[in-house]
């Protein structure tokens, strides 16, 4: 798998590694990516876990404001973004939420828990399946404003047919993908403990309830 920026300006490098592998956007800063990679290798869960499509848990605490992680859940992308406050902000701008095609997402693309202006449990962290809802490609993570058009304000663009998200994975108007990014089951054992594929007590969300998975 690999991923590529559809603008020559702001290139994105993704390193692929096993299972699970780190993409850093154009305000990720070097020093950061590098200090995740200590993190990553503590997070490899057993063969047989990933195999039976367990809970993935994943330490957050070296991810940097801005930058993003990539982990695999049931053979899926998962990204992971430590949002700054600069894009919460973004979030609830009137222009954007004009540009997008749900900006409240109202289809069925996440559980009841992010259901919400920032589409999570916690608005700092994202947290998305990384596959188009066009046909399937993975988006890129464009986090740089401006660096897709003059009115960018930050988040992924597919590299197949132009498609278009936010930084919370909500769809633009006038792209091929019909839908938002899904978001998974997952909640936080910790501040910063993040666990991919299973729900906060009380909830029971499954994939399966996603339109377009
Ligand atoms: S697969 Fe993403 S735009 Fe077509």
């Amino acid at each position: 798998m690999s991923t590529s920026s559809a603008t020559a300006a702001e290139p994105i490098e993704v390193k692929r590694r096993d299972f699970l592998y780190i993409a850093t956007g154009a305000v990720a800063a070097v020093g950061a990516a590098a200090a995740v990679w200590p993190l990553i290798d503590q997070m490899n869960p057993a063969a047989d876990v990933l195999a039976a499509g367990g809970p993935l848990t994943v330490d957050l605490s070296s991810v940097a404001p801005g930058q993003q992680i990539v982990v695999m859940w049931r053979s899926k992308p998962i990204f992971v973004v430590h949002r700054t406050p600069e894009n919460l902000t973004e979030l609830k701008s009137p222009a954007l939420l004009a540009r997008l095609r749900d900006p409240n997402s109202d289809e069925l693309q996440q559980p009841a828990y992010a259901k919400n202006w920032s589409r999570s449990l916690k608005p700092d962290y994202l947290v998305l399946v990384g596959i188009c809802t066009h046909l399937g490609c993975i988006p890129g993570y464009e986090p740089k404003p401006g660096s897709i058009s003059a009115s960018w304000p930050g988040g992924y663009l597919c590299p197949c047919h132009g498609s278009k998200y936010d930084m919370a994975g909500r769809v633009y108007q006038n792209v091929p993908a019909p839908m938002n990014l899904p978001v998974p089951p997952y909640h936080f054992a910790s501040a910063t403990k993040l666990v991919v594929g299973e729900n906060p007590p009380g909830e029971t969300f499954t994939m399966s309830e996603v339109e377009t998975m």
